[in-house]
């Protein structure tokens, strides 16, 4: 163990947004309508009808946001491309649509910021929507192929690493099933089941035409939200039970991405309602990635239990667990060092970077104009701590990246909930950096737990 705190000299310190969460001005340069655009215009669907026609205005505004980057002293941005501004009706050529990501890409790279790229983070062509059912159907991953391989081959030259898709869950049983995220439908369980599925296959699809369209050798990774299994002590029992927690939660997604097949029990628990799928889509779904990006935010506690099915049981949280601002955000900071362990124990994955972790919080502004987040810096001191262990009992963490760099568009909450370490006056778009800001600028510069 260390005694000082440090991280290790190369350990990647970053921050992340996603397109439609901070981009506004969706149209401009010829940009189409989203699934996001149009679940904002369907009534009630987003907390007071917010949308993201203006947002924090990173379109306009993303030299300024560069300038706090380098600021806070971060080496590396996560921001998605939005798919909808490159092919605006799904499978129409936007030339235009590449000219800001360059424009991004190249005042990064000039201001010393490594650009870490998602290529699909929510957004997707709401013409693919109605003439497809979205990612009810194949033909939605076909149409994300063309553009992931069109902009590997325009970005590929000055960006490395990659990412593929963003949370498999989210525009798939949140979009199809509960139906609080766009296009809010609520399906039946075997139509789910194969949008899960159509969400793999995407992971795995836009894994294979970044490799084949890459200009220089780059790295590829997913970005998941897997349930993050905590041993609620850590016994040598529970131990190994929140390791096959870990595996067994994750049996439509991360699971088959990593062994290539859907496990026995799944399939049986599935029964008529598995989704249709063949070997090359298994193969092409379980290729070998660089990284595997998590985004932990809230913990899922497990016990060892002998007469368990998977000899485990999940212990839901009691009544007055602590929380952050969001019903599900449970505070358990010791996720930032069970992922990659877990990963590196089930399947011996050798880089994990933290995607995403953050909180939203009641932020108020002063009367002397500042922002005294005590409550996310607290939070998040103790993920770099969790952070810190993990790489100092040697487990695969070679980064972090924070949720968020700016109070953004917060899907169905809209601007309700702030996740940023910048405060954004949606007003005057005005950006003032938290305290949060400043403790993880010191953080870094320290790169160590302050
Ligand atoms: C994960 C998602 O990737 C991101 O878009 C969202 O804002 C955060 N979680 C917070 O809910």
């Amino acid at each position: 163990m260390s005694t000082n705190n440090c991280f290790p000299k190369d350990f990647v310190w970053g921050a992340a947004t996603a397109s439609f969460q901070v981009e506004g001005f969706t149209r401009e340069e010829g940009g189409g309508e989203s699934v996001w655009e149009r679940f904002c215009k369907m009534p009630g669907r987003v907390a007071f009808d917010h949308n993201g026609d203006i947002g924090p205005g990173q379109f306009k505004k993303y030299k300024e946001d560069i300038q706090l980057m380098k600021w806070l002293g971060i080496k590396a941005y996560r921001f998605s491309i939005a798919w909808p501004r490159i092919f605006p009706d799904g499978e129409t050529l936007n030339p235009k649509g590449i000219d800001y990501y360059n424009r991004l890409i190249d005042e990064l790279l000039d201001n010393g910021i490594e650009p870490w790229v998602t290529m699909y983070h929510w957004d997707n062509p709401w013409a693919l929507e109605e003439k497809f059912g979205g990612w009810r159907s194949k033909e939605t991953v076909k149409a994300l192929e063309k553009y992931v391989a069109y902009v590997t081959d325009k970005i590929s030259d000055r960006v490395t690493n990659f990412f593929t898709v963003n949370e498999i869950m989210c525009f798939t049983s949140l979009s199809y099933e509960s139906g609080s995220h766009a296009p809010g439908l609520r399906l039946d369980r075997k139509t789910v089941a194969q949008t899960v599925h159509n969400g793999c296959l995407a992971h795995g699809t836009a894994l294979a035409a970044i490799r084949a369209n890459a200009r220089r050798p780059v790295k590829v990774g997913i970005v998941e939200n897997m349930p993050v299994t905590v041993p609620a002590f850590a016994s040598e029992e529970n131990i190994v039970a929140a390791r096959n927690a870990f595996r067994v939660m994750s049996a439509s997604k991360l699971t088959p991405i990593m062994e290539g097949k859907y496990p026995d029990f799944w399939l049986e628990e599935m029964g008529n309602d598995v989704p249709e799928f063949d070997d090359a889509e298994m193969k092409l779904i379980s290729a070998p990635m660089d990284f595997v990006g998590c985004n932990v935010y809230a913990p899922t506690y497990v016990i060892a239990d002998a007469d368990a099915m998977h000899g485990f049981r999940e212990i839901p949280h009691p009544a007055g667990y602590p929380k952050m601002d969001m019903p599900w955000l449970f505070i358990g900071p010791d996720i930032t060092y069970w992922a990659p362990r877990h990963l590196k124990e089930l399947w011996n994955v050798d880089a994990v970077y933290i995607t995403e972790n953050g909180c939203a919080a009641q932020d108020r502004m002063a009367p002397d104009g500042e922002v005294y987040d005590t409550d996310r810096t607290m939070y998040l001191r103790h993920h770099f701590m969790a952070a810190e262990r993990a790489t100092a009992e040697g487990w695969p963490l070679k980064g972090y990246f924070v949720w968020s760099l700016m109070d953004n568009f917060e899907w169905s909450w809209g601007y309700t909930k702030r996740f940023g370490i910048v405060y954004v006056n949606y007003e005057t778009l005005e950006r003032t950096p938290k305290l949060s800001a400043k403790f993880y600028r010191e953080t870094i510069k320290q790169n160590a737990v302050v």
